[in-house]
Order: structure tokens, then sequence, then C-alpha cells
């Protein structure tokens, strides 16, 4: 639930090209290769379609681009934890944004936990494109990860994690079944970008019960332990971006979705960024929630704003259009799919 604010002056960045289209209301964050290594097929970012014809003035007239700026968290403490701990667990569970699952995998951390069985986590799924996530539960899985669409807001999807821990683990748990131990313990480590919904997936996945850390041998006091399920634990880690953006559109996006806190951007630029490409993808949502015409939509994005402005009464003294106040609602709306369930980005065919 997003409110509506007073909007803070921000920092953001550039383009991007969309990706699907899709309206009303129906259904439901790497691009790095290092980040795909346990995709079954390779990952690209969709290209970007020509511009739509004579309209009055293309998107691209808008150099509307920034360097985002963003606080990548403790980075360095975070893959040092990662790697000491890593040797302890079976498996990792990696949570995207099912509406940018490129974008939102910190290539980092993803290279550092490559040789793990993995469950990838598509959350969000809610304000998702449900083709595009099936697409993306296609691209992602492969013979040492398991993708699963969920939503952990409501709890949709998350009843399907263990059986999918159990079913990526079987052999080893059948090993040691063979050797004796029936009841072994199977460990996974949870990783993911701030904002993506690490804790409230394990707010909801977690028993009551914190497993008790310093009781076992090779387990570092401190971390944070949870049982999921009769023989399995979790370890949370710190949510952390990555120090460098390669790829400008992965900062957009990032920021679009509200991985990137707004105070740091100059949100206007960002709502214009985000407007090429909701002009583009004329979702029913989008053009109904701010009763916009054909007319409206071939303005540049700049013009958008200043309409969608007027057309929310939101007028600065003199009946100027309250620009900042039309962006923050804008990202706010979108990030609450109010303007459509809409994927950013689209796995390779
Ligand atoms: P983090 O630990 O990874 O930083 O993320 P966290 O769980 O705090 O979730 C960040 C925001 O995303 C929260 O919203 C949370 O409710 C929302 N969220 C998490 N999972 C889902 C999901 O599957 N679908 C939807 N629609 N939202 C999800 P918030 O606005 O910051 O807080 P609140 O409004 O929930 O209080």
């Amino acid at each position: 639930m997003k409110k509506q604010r007073n909007i803070p002056k921000k920092n953001y960045k550039q383009s991007g090209r969309l990706a699907q289209k899709q309206g009303g209301r129906s259904g439901a964050r790497t691009k790095s290769s290092s980040a795909n290594a346990t995709a079954a097929k390779p990952l690209r970012q969709k290209p970007s379609p020509k511009p739509k014809k004579p309209m009055k003035a293309a998107h691209t007239d808008t150099p509307h681009t920034q360097n985002i700026q963003w606080f990548p968290g403790h980075m360095t403490k975070t893959k040092r934890q990662i790697e000491r701990d890593l040797h302890m667990v079976d498996a990792v569970a990696e949570i995207l944004d099912a509406r940018i699952p490129l974008s939102s995998r910190n290539p980092d951390i993803a290279a550092l936990t490559a040789g793990k069985p993995r469950v990838i986590l598509l959350n969000k799924s809610d304000m998702a494109d449900k083709q595009a996530t099936k697409k993306w539960i296609a691209a992602l899985s492969g013979e040492k990860a398991r993708v699963i669409p969920v939503d952990c807001k409501s709890g949709r999807g998350v009843e399907k994690f263990v059986p999918a821990l159990k079913e990526l683990l079987s052999e080893k748990i059948d090993a040691y079944h063979k050797k004796g131990m029936l009841n072994p313990t199977m460990r996974v480590m949870i990783v993911g970008i701030p904002n993506v919904g690490k804790s409230t997936f394990i707010n909801r996945i977690s028993k009551k019960n914190k497993a008790v850390a310093s009781d076992r041998p090779g387990v570092t006091r401190g971390n944070q332990w949870f049982t999921v399920a009769k023989g399995f634990e979790m370890l949370d880690t710190p949510g952390v971006l990555w120090p460098k953006f390669d790829d400008q559109t992965v900062g957009e996006r990032l920021a679009f979705t509200g991985a990137i806190k707004d105070n740091i951007m100059d949100i206007e630029l960002l709502a214009i960024r985000l407007l090429d490409l909701l002009k583009e993808l004329k979702t029913p949502a989008f053009i109904e929630r701010y009763s916009l015409t054909d007319d409206d939509l071939s303005q540049p994005s700049h013009e958008l704003l200043s309409i969608i402005a007027k057309h929310r009464g939101m007028l600065i003294s003199g009946g100027e259009a309250d620009t900042e106040r039309a962006a923050a609602a804008i990202l706010d709306e979108f990030r609450a799919a109010k303007l459509g369930y809409i994927t950013l980005e689209f796995p390779a065919d």
C-alpha cells in the first residue's frame, strides 16, 4: 500500500524497453552471464521495438536520462558472509521480482552461489504478466533449478516451496537414508535484493521457532536460521544491491519497481521514463485510470506527465500542472499494479 506523498527529489536513470502487453486487472527485478549460471536457456533483454510511426513526438525526444545513484548495501560484508556460510547449505533459495527477473538478480551473489542447487521464487507474481511469468519459469528451470511463481503477500504459491526443495534434493536425501540417517536436516540459504519480498517470504514460510544456531557444530553463532519444515532449515542473508549497474536499464527497472529508494532519484525523470514504456504498452488500466485519449498518448512523455497531472486535478498555484505530485502518483500506482499487470523483461525465445 503505497501512500501518496510529497515527493522528494531523487535521481534515476534511463531508458529501457518494455515488455509486455497486458491490460486491466487479471492476474497477478541482472542481466549478467554469471547471474544466469543455473538457467536452462540463455537470457536476454527484449530488444527495443521501433518507435511508433508519425506520433507527434517520439518518446525518444525526451533526453530524460540520469545516473541513478543508489546505496548498494554492505555488499563486501554480505559476500564474505555468504562465502563463509555457503559450505553448510545444501541449496539456495533465490527470490526474484517476477516483473524484472533479470534486473532483480544480484549478479555477484548469483555468481557466488552458482554451484548450489536452487529454488528460484518469482515473487510478486500477482503484479506480473502471467504469460511472461510462464516464459520465465521455462527459461530459468534447469537440472539444478526449480522455479516457482509466488505471491508472498497473499501466500499464493508459497506451499510449493518445500516440495520443490524435497524434489531438488531428493538424491541427497536418499543418500542419507541409505547411510541410515533417516531424518537428515537440509539447509537452505535465502538470497534476494532489497524490497524483493524476502522478509515477507520468511514470515510466511518460517515456523515460529527459530533454529538455535549455536547448538550445531559449524554453524555460525548469530546467523538467522529458521525452521521451514521438518528437516528443512533456512539461513537468512542481507538483501544487497551490487556496486555498479553496467546496464542502465537495470537501474531504471529497479527504480520503477521500488527496489531503489525514491529519495535518491529525480522522480519526475523517472516517471517520464516509465511513461515512455506505458505509452507503448497502452494497458487498459493505464488509459482508463488517467482518462487518456489517443492524442494524449501521442504526446512526448514530459507533456503526458502534465496532462495526467491536470486530469487528476494535481495543480499548483496559477493552475499549472503539479508534475512532481503526478510523478509520485504514477510510480506508486505502477508499483501497486494499478496500471496493469506488467512484466518489464523477457527471456530469450
Ligand atoms: P525485503 O525483505 O526483501 O526487503 O522485502 P519485504 O518483504 O519487506 O517486502 C517489500 C514490499 O513488497 C512490502 O510492501 C511487501 O508487502 C511487498 N511484497 C512482498 N511480497 C509481495 C508479493 O508477492 N506481492 C505483492 N503485491 N507485494 C509483495 P510495503 O509496501 O513496503 O509494505 P506493506 O504495504 O506490505 O506494509
